[in-house]
């Protein structure tokens, strides 16, 4: 399903590069296939596209076929890993313009990912008087910004359906048995979705986390789920010939030899959530213990005319990931009689031909430029090919945690911003500590 071309990195790695790392990928398959390395409880997404739980899954199904029936919006609450999978999934599939087309699946507004005044005050007045639902995900139910921000949307749904109508369109996606939002759906009576225990927020996209609201926006998540699991079934196999174990390999030898952010980068503006996806992926699995790759993401060939001046020539610190597909259609260059502008020499030509050039001639030329360059071929965009590359980072990281010697399945820095904020907010518990803060600030 995918093609990995490592033909523009390996002249910048050891030649023994790949032969070195198959003891520790050996090593790291086996801690993920029997959840025996660090943070070896948070595995279960690596057998979840064959042991998810199929009795929520039609639930899901269902919940969703509600939403397109009743709403005309529906309000997506929940930050980092309850957020970014579903509009990763969702624009890449469907369009980061879905909202803007004519369609008969709702509008899907995204919120609780920030703590912007004039982000909410924009979101109220979008859905303006339409008919909306909310589903509000958070695995620990208590994070700040999702918290917050389903009170409102609570509120709004409570003042305009009645407490009885409200709990017809509220769908809370949490732990199965602990937090406040558990506490707060047990009590309201609300259509309850688990984020397994053993399924960290990063990689939850197959969850009901990421699968209610991609299915509301009208995806098939059978499809999605079949991708996912032909890609646990092909990367279980190990080996040198494993795609996963060449790029977790690939990348870990550039990181040794001085290569220190990974840049992913495509030509299609619809991967762009999957990018920020991808980033928080890596950047919370590896970035630890003063290690880890520093996942970039850009879009081409917008940001050829930005950051392409960086990539070509300042500092030799990065290699890039090129991630490539096929567009779905064609569009054929006019022939213009008068040629004013010099570009007969591409009528005829399809639109697609032009990127693949410009993509072409960037590769090379970053290579010239010092720039590894990594090439991720997907066929075609579809259900099934997105699943499969979920799936595909998820094992990658996994494998290239394990090499890097961390707990990729665990994120102790996110913490550290928390306490600060619950001090100075004037949370109960954390007098002392506001105290200090003050004086420090
Ligand atoms: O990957 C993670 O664990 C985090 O990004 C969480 O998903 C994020 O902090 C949201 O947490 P929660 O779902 O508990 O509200």
């Amino acid at each position: 399903m995918i093609r990995l071309d490592l033909s523009k990195a390996v002249s910048f790695l050891p030649e023994n590069y790949a032969q070195t790392r198959q003891e520790g990928l050996k090593a790291a398959a086996q801690m993920l296939a029997d959840h025996s390395g660090p943070g070896g409880d948070f595995t279960g997404w690596v057998t979840l596209p064959r042991d998810y739980d199929k009795e929520e899954f039609a639930r899901i199904q269902a919940a969703a076929k509600k939403i397109q029936q009743q709403s005309q919006v529906l309000v997506v609450i929940g930050i980092g890993g309850s957020y970014l999978g579903a509009r990763a999934v969702i624009e890449l599939l469907k369009s980061p313009n879905y909202n803007l087309k004519k369609k008969d699946t709702p509008d899907i507004l995204f919120a609780g990912n920030g703590l912007s005044t004039d982000t909410l005050l924009e979101t109220i007045a979008l859905i303006g008087d339409r008919d909306f639902s909310v589903n509000i995900i958070s695995k620990s139910g208590t994070t700040t910004e999702p918290a917050v921000a389903f009170r409102i949307f609570k509120g709004m749904l409570e003042e305009k359906y009645g407490k009885e109508g409200a709990r017809e369109r509220i769908y809370a996606t949490t732990d199965k048995a602990r937090g406040a939002l558990k506490g707060l759906a047990d009590a309201e009576g609300y259509e309850e979705f688990v984020v397994p225990d053993e399924v960290g927020g990063r990689y939850s996209v197959l969850t009901a986390v990421g699968l209610l609201p991609i299915a509301a926006a009208g995806i098939d998540i059978v499809s999605l789920m079949e991708g996912a699991r032909k890609a646990m079934e092909e990367l279980s196999v190990g080996g040198p010939d494993n795609i996963a174990w060449q790029y977790a390999a690939a990348r870990h030898a550039l990181y040794e030899s001085g290569k220190k952010v990974e840049i992913l980068a495509c030509y299609e503006p619809p991967f762009r959530f999957f990018a920020e996806w991808w980033k928080q992926l890596y950047g919370e699995s590896e970035g630890k213990e003063g290690k880890g790759l520093f996942p970039a993401s850009v879009e081409f060939t917008a940001d050829l005319h930005s950051m392409g001046q960086y990539i070509q020539q300042g500092e030799r610190l990065m290699f890039e990931t090129v991630v490539k597909f096929a567009p779905k259609g064609e569009f054929i260059i006019p022939e213009d009689p008068e040629n004013v502008d010099g570009l007969n020499f591409l009528a005829g030509k399809p639109l697609s031909f032009v990127a693949e050039q410009a993509m072409r001639g960037t590769i090379l030329a970053h290579v010239d430029g010092g720039v590894p360059n990594v090439l991720l071929e997907l066929p075609q965009i579809s259900e099934s090919s997105v699943g499969y590359f979920i799936y595909f980072f998820e094992y990658v990281c996994g494998l290239s945690g394990y090499l890097l010697k961390v707990n990729p399945f665990d994120q102790p820095g996110v913490e550290a911003y928390k306490k600060n904020m619950f001090a100075l907010l004037g949370k109960p518990g954390y007098e002392d500590m506001k105290a200090e803060l003050e004086a420090r600030l």
